[in-house]
């Protein structure tokens, strides 16, 4: 079944009210739903009222408290149809259904993770859980009370404030729970079991006082503090950057261990995978640091931006995605660097989403249809719809956009809204036109913008002659033209930003080129000498630029550009072009030549103090193998490709050595841990110069004393990755893995660097490394965690691995998912988007790839998440 955005129509039934009781039980929990139904236009009758379920079990049935007619409706797992409801405006219907949470395997709606009962809704969870009208339109007002073996469960949570609890004999208790916001089903969520708790208080700008609680395994508060201190953090962020504060008595978060996705934002309750909650210096890396505060902060704002206002269907599911991801970016780069951020951001952006949008996945910001909803929550909704939302601010200003954000609050508060409502309430703030620039929302595909120029000494004119398209994607072969806003610089030869007296050909504002037209011809006056020019600076668009660029100019402004992540972009792009040239030149069994400049510009960004570390760190990374990948964009030889980054590194280390190794010992840890930003950067900066020295004689044995020196996971799993990968199969690596695996044995989301390490680990043994990694104690086909760290990395991060050219890779991939999807088609459809760019490989990898696709796409009885994947990855 395919939806469609145009098909759309508000529901003839409301639900103003619900209310639910839950008699919890492994294997057969009873549900009761005592629904207030009301019709929309009480002068229309005659509708049938049909509900939405999804495998349930029908056990009773009443109509403002009388039992009805067997003909009167119609049950099965799917539906329930009652065919003639009351004529009345209002009426109430009490639905009695069974679940089993502990048969529950694809982690939607109740299940049960390590003995608790939890739930997880969005987007159509829970109709599994009862018949209900489940769509985001249908905003209710929810009451639940739940009752549970006091030993089993002697935590009862659910949505908004507690209202009551109590004994109920035989060593059984409840609990109630009211949430007064009218919401969505999606955003229903319970919790019932044992856990510990972290427990603190927040006060709002009004007075308003919140109690705070983690909930987490008994025994496991001690890594729950990060998380709490970055909730209070948002909590005063939301406050002071967008007005909003927050609006119940108690605000709770639950850390799980089986969960399909990183969180969820069900009202008042968050549900969280535990690897965005659980942290200390031992056990996590400055990367799961951010991503904890990071995703502790999505989940926060999501109250204002997702529950507040929600979404009318689920295609405008970038209207609360979108937009949360941007305030959760801000919201990091306010607490850490924000270039450092920005760079992060734009490194995602371009290894996620990019390959999504110029492939056979793409699809628009706002889809127009899907088969399955959740294959759509994807970087291109998430990430990109954070792109298009940071371009509005661009467009607009900070004020105008603040201004447009608070009229968008007040506006829409309490509705289920739409991506339309959401720029109209710009526009009307700011008094400008957007609608060319809602595009972006609308059509798929990465634009790409091509940029010449020519300099006119003797007129002291520089021109720029600049022409955008955006290529053909799944089923949109035309294109209609962008709003491109492209901030830029001119750099003079002091490094400083030329001052121009004046800009001809498109509107030129703040630094920023507004696109509007297929071509542009931008004329700048008053221009003496031949700037090297910086393009998308801090990344205001997310586009592709082709630019004719001399060498020396990206060496410059990889020293001198004044926007820092232009600065970067620079280094970048030279060590992506030198790349492209080696892999070329090793496919043709040839040395690949690197230019001298390139080692010397590592040397000079090492040594510029006035630059922070994490900067230092992410200049000197060379590109990704899938980055370059992306880069050369067809018949990838994956081989060829880590080769040549293996040679770069090499060569740069060679030159830099005694450079390097000065600075290494320098940056040595020096008192106790802290997981700040500045002390973060720090490391990261002494691991990338650990990589780079791992490359030249001794390099096992320097990885093996890091690995052994280290105080903390973030120096640990460096220092094991260079083993593994570097020098895999030595006894140091060997042994280092040994340690690691007997000293986090215990330790599930240790054991998932573990695995993810290995999976990564390149070469043509990774695939049976893989196979064997699955048969491990520690691993689980149940947990999708470890799905993730082994099969995800394998798929995903491993580029000679699972590519080997024999197509052993495609054969593990294939049989994986396969299985995988028998207990949980959602993992299973999102780790097989691990073949989304197979038509790039070079054609030997190609055809294997495609059988294997096939092989997955002609299994009868697929799950509509997975065959939606395939289908449209092989279309
Ligand atoms: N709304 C959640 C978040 O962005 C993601 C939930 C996705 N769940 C799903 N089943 N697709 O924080
Ligand atoms: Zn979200």
């Amino acid at each position: 079944q395919v939806f469609r955005l145009e098909d759309y129509r508000p529901s003839d039934y409301l639900i103003p009210r619900t209310e639910l009781r839950f008699v919890l039980s492994p294997d057969s929990t009873i549900v009761t739903a005592t629904l207030t139904i009301r019709r929309r236009d009480p002068s229309e009758r005659g509708a049938p009222l049909t509900l939405d379920g999804d495998g349930l079990v029908l056990r009773r049935l009443e109509l403002d408290g009388m039992p009805l007619a067997q003909d009167a409706y119609a049950a099965t797992p799917d539906q329930l149809v009652i065919h003639a409801p009351p004529a009345q405006a209002e009426f109430t219907l009490a639905i009695e259904t069974e679940v089993a949470p502990s048969q529950n395997t694809a982690l939607m709606g109740l299940y049960r993770s390590n003995g608790v009962y939890c739930t997880q809704c969005e987007a159509e969870g829970f109709r599994r859980i009862t018949y209900f009208l489940d769509r985001p339109d249908i905003l209710s007002v929810y009451t639940v009370r739940i009752e549970a073996l006091r030993q089993e469960a002697p935590l009862l949570l659910s949505n908004g404030n507690p209202t009551e609890n109590g004994d109920l004999g035989g060593g059984r208790h409840f609990a109630v729970w009211h949430d007064p916001f009218p919401k969505p089903s999606y955003l229903f969520a319970l919790v019932a079991g044992d856990l510990g708790v972290v427990a603190d208080h927040f006060t709002t700008m009004s007075g308003r006082k919140v109690s705070l609680g983690i909930y987490v395994e008994h025994g496991k508060q001690h890594l729950a503090g990060y998380a709490m201190d970055a909730l209070k953090r948002s909590m005063t962020w939301d406050e002071r950057v967008f007005g909003r504060e927050y609006d119940l008595d108690v605000f709770n978060i639950v850390a799980v261990s089986d969960f399909n996705m990183g969180a969820m934002e069900n009202k008042g309750l968050n549900i969280f995978n535990d690897k965005y909650v659980l942290a200390d210096e031992n056990t996590a890396t400055d990367a799961d640091f951010a991503n904890i505060e990071a995703i502790i902060a999505h989940e926060y704002f999501h109250n204002w931006t997702g529950n507040r206002i929600t979404c009318r269907d689920w295609f405008q599911l970038c209207l609360k995605e979108g937009l949360t991801v941007f305030r959760d970016h801000e919201f990091s780069a306010d607490q850490r660097s924000r270039p450092v951020k920005r760079i992060a951001e734009v490194r995602t952006l371009r290894a996620h989403q990019f390959p999504e949008d110029q492939g056979p996945l793409a699809h628009p910001v706002r889809p127009r249809r899907y088969r399955e909803i959740n294959n759509f929550y994807t970087a291109t909704v998430y990430e990109k719809g954070s792109e298009v939302v940071r371009m509005i601010r661009t467009i607009l200003g900070a004020e105008d956009f603040r201004k447009g954000m608070d009229l968008y609050f007040e506006r829409h508060d309490g509705e289920a809204a739409t991506i339309e409502d959401f720029l109209k309430a710009f526009e009307d703030a700011a008094g400008k036109d957007l609608g060319q620039f809602a595009l972006w929302y609308h059509q798929a595909g990465t634009p790409n913008v091509t940029v010449t120029s020519s300099h006119d000494a003797a007129a002291a004119q520089f021109t720029l002659q600049i022409e955008q398209s955006v290529p053909p994607t799944p089923s949109e072969s035309r294109k209609r033209l962008m709003h491109i806003p492209l901030a830029f610089g001119l750099v003079g030869s002091d490094g400083r930003d030329l001052a121009y007296a004046a800009a001809d050909g498109a509107a030129v504002e703040d630094g920023v080129i507004h696109l509007r037209k297929r071509r542009h011809t931008v004329t700048f006056s008053g221009i003496d000498e031949r700037p090297a020019i910086s393009l998308n600076r801090g990344f205001s668009a997310p586009i592709t630029l082709s630019v004719e660029q001399r060498l020396e100019d990206q060496l410059f402004l990889a020293r001198h550009d004044g926007d820092p992540f232009s600065r970067w972009q620079a280094f970048n792009t030279v060590m992506t072009d030198a790349l492209i040239a080696a892999s070329r030149h090793i496919r043709d069994d040839r040395a690949p030549p690197f230019s001298p400049a390139i080692a010397e510009l590592a040397t000079a960004v090492l040594g510029d103090d006035g630059l922070e570390w994490a900067f230092r760190a992410l200049a000197l990374t060379p590109p990704g193998e899938a980055d370059i990948a992306r880069e050369i964009g067809s018949n990838i030889d994956p081989d060829a490709i880590f080769a040549a980054r293996e040679a770069l590194l090499r060569g740069i280390a060679q030159v830099n050595a005694d450079l390097f190794a000065a600075a290494y010992e320098r940056l040595a840890d020096s008192g106790p841990f802290s997981p700040d930003a500045a002390s973060a950067g720090r490391r990261s900066l002494r691991n990338v110069l650990l990589d780079y020295r791992s490359t030249l004689a001794g390099g096992a044995d320097l990885a093996a004393r890091h690995f052994h020196a280290a105080s903390n996971m973030t120096d640990r799993a460096a220092a094991l990755t260079v083993l593994a990968h570097r020098h895999q199969g030595t006894p140091q690596a060997l042994e280092a893995l040994t340690r690691f695996e007997k000293t986090f044995s215990s330790d599930a989301l240790v054991m998932d660097k573990w695995f993810a390490i290995q999976a990564a680990a390149p070469g043509p043994a990774a695939v049976e490394a893989v196979r064997g990694l699955s048969a491990h104690p520690a691993f689980s086909f149940g947990n999708p965690n470890r799905l993730r760290s082994l099969f995800g990395t394998f798929f995903s991060g491993n580029q000679t691995g699972f590519h080997r050219a024999d197509g052993a890779g495609y054969a593990l991939f294939a049989e994986t998912i396969l299985e995988i999807e028998k207990r949980n088609p959602q993992v299973a459809a999102r780790l097989a988007t691990g073949l989304r760019s197979w038509r790039s490989l070079e054609p030997k990898r190609q055809e294997l790839a495609r059988q294997a696709l096939v092989l997955i796409a002609s299994t009868p009885g697929l799950s509509a998440d997975l065959s939606d994947i395939v289908e449209r990855t092989l279309a």
